[in-house]
């Protein structure tokens, strides 16, 4: 079981180390937490009372707070705390769909920020924004119940991120006869439920928020407790920049200083460890050793620098170094990879779908990444593996991730900030998920890519052609296989080397496993793609003729093909018109919901947004529409 400490102020009650540089001055250093618990937990209460007790809210805040109260039916006029907590509540109730309420106070020791977020399962993704910037979590239980499914799923969540300093606040003591018995069982529960998923030590506290006990001061009511008060404990909780600071040290390179100053040096910030004039570092991923020089900050060179402090580095050789790589001890030289196992948080309305391109943001670094399998689905309310295609909306699981390159990283476990990312939807630059990585997967370390003698230009001398691929996309019905056939009949004649790779034929064999959900789409198009690019390699012009619904997979092609030799052609026929014919009679069987997910119905087509050509079938027949392709591929080459 997880113990449940106190002694462990004591020991970070200390000053701060030696040479830290902390903004405001240690007396004013800042801590963030997270609040985690539900209304009926009393949350509101306990966040009115630490804002109240430590009676450090300014006059405007208290107005407006007084003010919502008011709106929200409290009494209003001069604020009291029961109308502080209405007002809080208010608040939260009306920003509660979109984000995390961010409040502020501070002791004669700290400045505090909490981040109140929203509990039910549904605002995950809100809870995960909160707490991936917090050093600690205060999880807050009813005395009455007990650890409950949403504790587990708040602690899970809290530990998933990385906080490593949880305050169990035992709240409503006052309704349990402030029973000494009762808080300590729910102690011994939480303790084994901790240790189950990892959580090796956490702070318990009994508090009475609604009438301040134990929350600033002692409270008279359970002389049976002797430790901190919940204030004491977060004025004497780790700081950040302590975090990391025993590790090897590591600094993500966010800028690089062009030598038109009297030095070359990279900037950043310490993200584990300590490193001093003298020190050998070795770059990642380049593998170059130099020494540091010089630590640079405005205020004049430094002898060591800290885990979170902001410095530049000069180095003793002019070293290549980039935007985006990391400086680390030689003898703690940092990995590179491009395959990993991650835990993934899923933020977006729209399902994370596997082999889809995202972009990954690691700090300064960027690439894109594909999920190439998602091994489960966690059940955040039983934490049970469950079997998943697909991760919806607040949905978390583990999953393996591929790069298009290698990067420099650390476990999460090691360090948070070489081991977190985030993912972003290229269409929309939308943050889609957070990621963190558990391990590097070796899988394609010993797979070298085989040169090979006959070169792709030679493949495609010796047929006296440029290799091309003719993507022709469109609704089911819209004419693409028929157009595509004339186009390869034409381009026989004019003796050029073609193959048509066709959806329903295709489907028939290499995907015939596949259906037509958002993710067998995904993973079909990634496999045509695949075969395409070989058979350009191999100097054919290829002719596709798939729906390929989503402009992200299209896309993800494109930039698998070399530049120029994609060519996107939007077969472009409108729904009705395309229903009208229904060649196949599939839309018939769609409509009367005997055919699930048909495109245009109810699965989507995001139309081409700058395709190579548009070819609208109402406005000319077949014939013509390929000619007009053949036109198009023989004006690239110059014929
Ligand atoms: S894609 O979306 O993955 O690009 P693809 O072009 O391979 O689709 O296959 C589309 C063909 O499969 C259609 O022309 C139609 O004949 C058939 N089909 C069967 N079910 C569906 C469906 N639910 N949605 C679209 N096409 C379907």
């Amino acid at each position: 079981m997880a113990t449940a400490i106190s002694s462990a102020f004591e020991t970070c009650a200390t000053p701060a180390p030696e040479g830290v540089v902390v903004p405001f001055g240690y007396q004013q250093s800042l801590l963030r937490f997270i609040t985690c618990g539900s209304v009926d937990d009393g949350k509101s209460t306990l966040i009115g009372r630490m804002l109240y007790d430590s009676k450090s809210l300014l006059d405007d805040q208290l107005t407006t707070l007084a003010e919502d109260s008011r709106k929200a039916g409290g009494g209003g006029g001069r604020l009291d705390f029961a109308s502080l907590v209405d007002g809080l509540s208010a608040e939260r109730e009306q920003g509660i769909t979109i984000d995390v309420a961010y409040r502020f106070f501070n002791s004669s020791r700290r400045k505090f920020i909490v981040a109140d977020t929203p509990g039910h399962e549904q605002y995950t993704r809100n809870m995960v924004t909160g707490a991936s910037t917090a050093d600690l979590a205060v999880v807050l239980i009813d005395a009455r119940k007990g650890v409950l499914t949403q504790t587990r799923r708040h602690s899970y969540l809290v530990h998933l991120v990385g906080i490593r300093q949880i305050i169990l606040a035992v709240n409503k003591m006052d309704l349990v006869g402030y029973d000494q018995a009762t808080f300590d069982a729910i102690v011994a529960d939480y303790g084994d439920f901790a240790a189950s998923i990892g959580i090796e030590a956490f702070t318990a506290i009994p508090i009475a928020a609604i009438d301040g006990d134990n929350i600033a001061a002692s409270a008279t009511t359970m002389p049976w407790y002797a430790g901190p008060t919940l204030l004491d404990a977060l004025d004497h909780a780790e700081l950040p920049e302590r975090r990391g600071a025993d590790a090897g040290f590591a600094m993500q390179v966010q800028w690089v200083n062009r030598p038109n100053l009297d030095f070359r040096g990279v900037s950043g910030t310490v993200a584990a460890g300590t490193v001093r004039p003298g020190d050998r570092v070795r770059l990642a991923p380049s593998g170059l050793m130099t020494q540091v020089a010089r630590i640079v900050t405005f205020d004049g060179d430094l002898p060591v620098a800290h885990t979170g402090q902001a410095v530049t580095l000069a180095f003793a050789e002019d070293v290549d170094c980039s935007r985006g790589d990391v400086v680390a001890a030689a003898s703690h030289p940092i990995e590179v990879a491009d395959q990993f196992e991650v835990d993934l948080v899923w933020m977006n309305a729209e399902p994370m779908l596997p082999q889809r391109p995202y972009l990954l943001k690691m700090g300064a670094r960027s690439a894109t990444a594909t999920v190439t399998d998602l091994k489960y689905r966690l059940d955040v309310n039983t934490l049970a593996k469950e079997a998943a295609k697909t991760l919806p909306l607040n949905g978390i699981g583990v999953c393996n991730i591929s790069l298009d390159r290698q990067i420099p990283f650390a476990p999460f476990a090691d360090n948070i900030d070489l081991g977190s990312f985030i993912l972003i939807d290229r269409a929309t630059n939308e943050t889609v998920g957070a990621g963190m990585i558990r391990f590097a997967l070796r899988r394609t370390q010993n797979i070298h890519w085989q040169s090979i003698d006959v070169t792709r230009e030679a493949h495609a001398r010796q047929k006296q052609q440029h290799p091309r691929v003719l993507w022709f996309t469109g609704l089911s019905g819209a004419g693409k296989s028929t157009i595509a056939n004339l186009v390869e009949k034409k381009l026989l004649a004019l003796g050029k080397h073609s193959f048509l790779l066709d959806g329903d034929n295709v489907r028939h064999g290499l995907s015939r496993d596949l259906g037509f959900t958002d993710a067998d789409r995904v993973e079909n198009i990634r496999r045509i793609g695949e075969v395409a690019k070989i058979m350009t390699d191999a100097g054919l012009i290829v002719l596709t003729a798939f729906i390929s619904p989503f402009r992200a997979e299209r896309e993800m092609v494109r930039r698998m093909i070399p530049a120029g030799e994609f060519i996107e052609i939007h077969v472009d026929t409108p729904l009705d018109v395309a229903e009208a014919r229904d060649v196949k009679g599939l839309y018939g069987r769609a409509r009367r919901g005997e055919l699930a997910n048909f495109t245009g119905i109810d699965s989507p087509y995001e139309t081409p947004e700058a395709p190579e050509l548009v070819v609208d079938t109402c406005a000319m027949p077949p014939e013509e529409a390929a000619e007009r392709v053949v036109t198009h591929l023989l004006a690239l080459d110059g014929d």
